[in-house]
């Protein structure tokens, strides 16, 4: 990774986990839980785009879009601490680490996943920016990462289970489940530096292939590393409606090298300090 996207990723990290919240309670466990997933790890892939993004055309924003992005990052945390539950698909992994509900129970997990989807919202409102600024980062990721976003996705990953999709609709899935929240990070990131609304859906277009490109590389994940590699369940993915499913893996390759190259081609509607960050993200996590 580049010297100036590892420290940002590193200063980052060091604000979420200041920034972590802290419920003082007689409850044995309940903040601890709260807490416990992001001491686990991740690879921050959402808060990393928004900062890319704000970095490109305002630095000195940059604190305060950390604010936005560990709202992100809970939102997507929260995703995962529900995903793994076993009404959902049943891993007992996550980030390399025993997931909430085998921890504790299946009501912390829930509850936990609960407290970091509102606290999201709450992180934002809380962020030094504008109150229209706000408003308008609290509708986006409401929109994306709620009811026409990842629950959406959720709702027809799970629903579907054993009951093939087509590609279209598998993309519909993937799209909704996961390339609209990493869409929103880009946008929400056009927002914190005040782009133009052209712009901010340019970004947010480029966002969903990202995003789509990026659950195609999970569900390679799932078929083809070990759980120890993934930190987290493999080979879970049998019941599932995935790429690797529909198309088998070198399909399901054949699918990722064709976006790489529509997103390589998108990329240069962007000036060339962002389309270079962008392509080195691509380059780090996604080839
Ligand atoms: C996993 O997300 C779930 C998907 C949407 C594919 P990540 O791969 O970003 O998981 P972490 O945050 O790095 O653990
Ligand atoms: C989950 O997709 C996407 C979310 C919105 C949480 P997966 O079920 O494929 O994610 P992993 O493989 O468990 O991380
Ligand atoms: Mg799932
Ligand atoms: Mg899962
Ligand atoms: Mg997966």
């Amino acid at each position: 990774m580049q010297t100036e996207s590892k420290r940002l990723l590193e200063d980052f990290e060091e604000f979420l986990h200041k920034n972590l919240p802290q419920i003082d309670s007689f409850h044995p466990h309940y903040n601890k839980a709260l807490s416990d997933m992001f001491h686990a790890g991740g690879k921050r892939f959402r808060p990393q785009l928004l900062l890319e993004v704000v970095s490109a055309y305002e630095p000195l924003l940059i604190p305060a879009a950390f604010h936005v992005a560990m709202a992100i990052e809970m939102l997507h945390t929260y995703s995962l601490i529900h995903d793994d539950l076993p009404t959902f698909d049943d891993a007992s992994l996550r980030r390399g680490h025993p997931t909430l509900h085998v921890t504790y129970d299946q009501v912390t997990a829930t509850l936990v996943g609960d407290a970091l989807n509102s606290h999201s919202f709450y992180m934002i409102a809380d962020a030094p920016l504008g109150s229209d600024q706000k408003i308008a980062l609290i509708k986006e990721l409401a929109l994306n990462g709620g009811a026409e976003g990842m629950v959406l996705g959720q709702a027809i990953d799970c629903f579907f289970e054993n009951r093939p999709l087509s590609l279209d609709e598998l993309s519909f899935l993937h799209i909704n489940k996961t390339a609209k929240l990493i869409a929103a990070s880009m946008k929400m990131g056009a927002i914190i530096v005040d782009l133009h609304e052209q712009k901010q859906q340019l970004l947010y277009d480029i966002g969903l292939k990202i995003g789509l490109l990026f659950q195609i590389q999970d569900d390679i994940i799932d078929a083809t590393m070990s759980p120890e590699e993934a930190g987290k369940p493999t080979q879970n993915d049998a019941a599932k409606n995935s790429f690797t499913n529909l198309l088998g893996i070198d399909g399901a390759k054949k699918e990722k090298e064709k976006l790489i190259a529509e997103i390589e081609t998108k990329l240069y509607d962007l000036e060339d300090r962002l389309r270079k960050r962008l392509q080195h993200l691509i380059e780090y996590y996604l080839k």
